[in-house]
C-alpha cells in the first residue's frame, strides 16, 4: 500500500527543513528533503563538468542510489555521497538553474515517488504538493518575510542568495514555486519553531487538512 505524503513547500528559508524534521520525528514518518535531490544533481553536473544545458542528456546516464539508516535519507551519485557537497556554495549557485531543466525534474520526481511507494513520508520543497503529490490531502505552504528569512540563512552560516534563488524558483516555466491548491498557509516570521510543529501536528490530527 502506498504511504501517506504529508507535503511542505515554501521559499528557501521559511523553516521547512525544521519544521518537516519536527513534525516526521512526531509522527514516525520519514523525512525527505526533495531540495538534497536537485542539490545532488547539481554537485554532479560540477563534477563532471556539464552545464545545465547538457543536463537533459546526461542525466539519463547517472544512477542516483538512495540510503536510509537511523539517521535518515542519504544520496550517492554514481556511487558517490553527495552529503558533504550539499551545502557548498558552488552547489547551491547552480541548484535553481538545473533545476529548472523538465529533465532533471523528472528524474527527480521519479526516485520520490518511488519513496513514496514504500514509506508514510513527510517531504518538504517546491512543488510537493503542486505536482509530485497534487492528490495527497495533507498539504502545507510555509512563508516568512524576506528580512527574517534572510536573518534565518545567515545564522545557519549559508552563504548562498536566498533572493535570487526564489526568483529563479517562482518564474522558472516548469513546476514554479506556488502555493498548492488547498494547502494550509502558515506564516511563520513571529513563531517559534515549536510552535509551527504543534500548529501543523493539530491540524493533521483535527482532519482539517483538505
Ligand atoms: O530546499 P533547498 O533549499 O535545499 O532547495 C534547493 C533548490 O532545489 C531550490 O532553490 C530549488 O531550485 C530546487 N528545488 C525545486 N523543487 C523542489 C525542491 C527544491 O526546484 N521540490
Amino acid at each position: 500500500m502506498p504511504g501517506r505524503v504529508i507535503a511542505i513547500d515554501g521559499p528557501a528559508a521559511s523553516g521547512k527543513s525544521s519544521v518537516s524534521r519536527g513534525v516526521a520525528a512526531k509522527l514516525g514518518f520519514l523525512f525527505v528533503s526533495s531540495g538534497h535531490f536537485y542539490r545532488a544533481f547539481a554537485w554532479g553536473v560540477l563534477r563532471d563538468g556539464i552545464s545545465p544545458e547538457q543536463a537533459p542528456g546526461w542525466i539519463s546516464g547517472r544512477r542516483l542510489e538512495v540510503r536510509l539508516d537511523a539517521s535518515g535519507v542519504s544520496l550517492l551519485l554514481d556511487g558517490e555521497d553527495a552529503t558533504p557537497h550539499l551545502s557548498e556554495a558552488a552547489t547551491a549557485a547552480m541548484v535553481s538553474p538545473l533545476a529548472a531543466v523538465p529533465a532533471v525534474r523528472d528524474m527527480v520526481n521519479t526516485c520520490l515517488r518511488a519513496l513514496a511507494a514504500e514509506h508514510d513520508l513527510v517531504m518538504e520543497g517546491r512543488d510537493i504538493g503542486s505536482v509530485v503529490f497534487p492528490d495527497t490531502p495533507w498539504k502545507f505552504y510555509l512563508d516568512a518575510s524576506p528580512e527574517e528569512r534572510a536573518r534565518r540563512r545567515a545564522r545557519e552560516g549559508a552563504v548562498d542568495s536566498v533572493a535570487e534563488r526564489d526568483r529563479l524558483d517562482s518564474t522558472r516555466a516548469t513546476a514554479p514555486l506556488t502555493i498548492p491548491e488547498g494547502a494550509i498557509v502558515i506564516d511563520t516570521t513571529h513563531l517559534g519553531l515549536d510552535g509551527v510543529i504543534s500548529a501543523v501536528l493539530e491540524l493533521i490530527n483535527a482532519g482539517d487538512v483538505r
